[in-house]
């Protein structure tokens, strides 16, 4: 990690507010080369509002935003990636029924000339696609089969080489495990490690703190809008992660609610409903 000079990305006392809803209050956060900042807070806690700030969805309401030092206020979210900002959304803005190199590429089509007509190049696209993943440790059998056919991880793993491939210093990630099985959640995880290694700055957003704490080097945690406060791993236990995220007591209680509900059940002690039909008169038999 590199401690001098300034972040690559800096909130400087960010709010914004939807209406009467505080979305965010005075947060502040930094991210400096080779480092890994973890957005952790329940539901609504405001961490995808501010990830957006910095990607340019939308400005703050008040509060700045600082580039390498320098005050910014992206136009839109394509001038946040021009200026190496590039965030991955769950859902990720790829095109299942494209291949995984056209997706790579998706916008910025390498292209070539034959006479007067300039046509993409879909062999350079899909030879630097398949170099790509390979140098990320994702040997796909073939960059020209449709993103719809991959995994989840995949498709987040492809997704975060792009992003490399054209020039990000920051990577935000919204999510990228949730959806994701545990193998493939390490998957994703294993290039969040490489990609702090090659010294981007990366923020990751999860609700998993069991996916937060090997990867990250601090944690800012919100809670309904405000800051909880920044914490360095050589502060926290993960248990204690957990319940500055108010996850701690919340699971314990839900666990004790869930086994006396079950041993009510068990008893015959509450009714069970009869499980619901679905679809019956909409098949017609077929
Ligand atoms: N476009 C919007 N219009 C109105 N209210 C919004 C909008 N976006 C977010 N909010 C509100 O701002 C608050 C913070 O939302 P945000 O999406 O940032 O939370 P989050 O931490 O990302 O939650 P989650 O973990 O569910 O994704 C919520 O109360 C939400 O309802
Ligand atoms: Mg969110």
């Amino acid at each position: 990690m590199t401690l001098d000079g300034p972040p690559l990305i800096e909130a400087r006392g960010v709010s914004k507010y939807f209406g009467k809803v505080i979305a965010i209050e005075e947060i502040s956060l930094q991210v400096r080369p080779g480092e890994v900042v973890c957005l952790l807070g329940d539901n609504g806690a405001g961490k995808s509002t501010l990830i957006k700030i910095l990607s340019g969805v939308f400005p703050a309401d008040s509060g700045s935003v600082l580039l390498e030092g320098e005050a910014v206020h992206f136009a839109s979210p394509r001038d946040a990636i021009a200026r190496g900002i590039a965030t991955v959304y769950q859902d990720l803005a790829m095109i299942p029924l494209m291949s995984i190199s056209r997706n790579f590429f998706l916008g910025s089509e390498p292209r070539r000339q034959i006479g007067p007509i300039s046509i993409i190049d879909f062999a350079y696209a899909d030879r630097i696609t398949r170099q790509k993943l390979d140098q990320m440790g994702i040997h796909l059998r073939d960059t020209t089969q449709s993103v719809g056919t991959l995994s989840g991880g995949e498709r987040q793993s492809v997704a975060i080489a792009r992003a490399e491939y054209f020039g990000a210093k920051v990577l935000i990630l919204d999510e990228p495990t949730s959806a994701l099985g545990v193998k493939e959640a390490a998957v994703v995880l294993r290039h969040i490690v490489q990609a702090r290694a090659r010294g981007l700055g990366v923020i990751l957003i999860t609700h998993n703190v069991n996916h937060a704490y090997p990867v990250g080097d601090r944690f800012l945690i919100l809670d309904r809008g405000r800051s909880v406060g920044t914490f360095s791993k050589a502060e926290l236990r993960p248990d204690q992660l957990l319940s500055l995220m108010g996850g701690g007591e919340e699971l314990s209680r839900l666990s004790h609610e869930l086994e006396s509900y079950a041993r009510a059940v068990d008893a015959g002690a509450v009714p069970i409903e009869p499980p619901v039909q679905v679809g019956e008169d909409v098949a017609g038999g077929a």
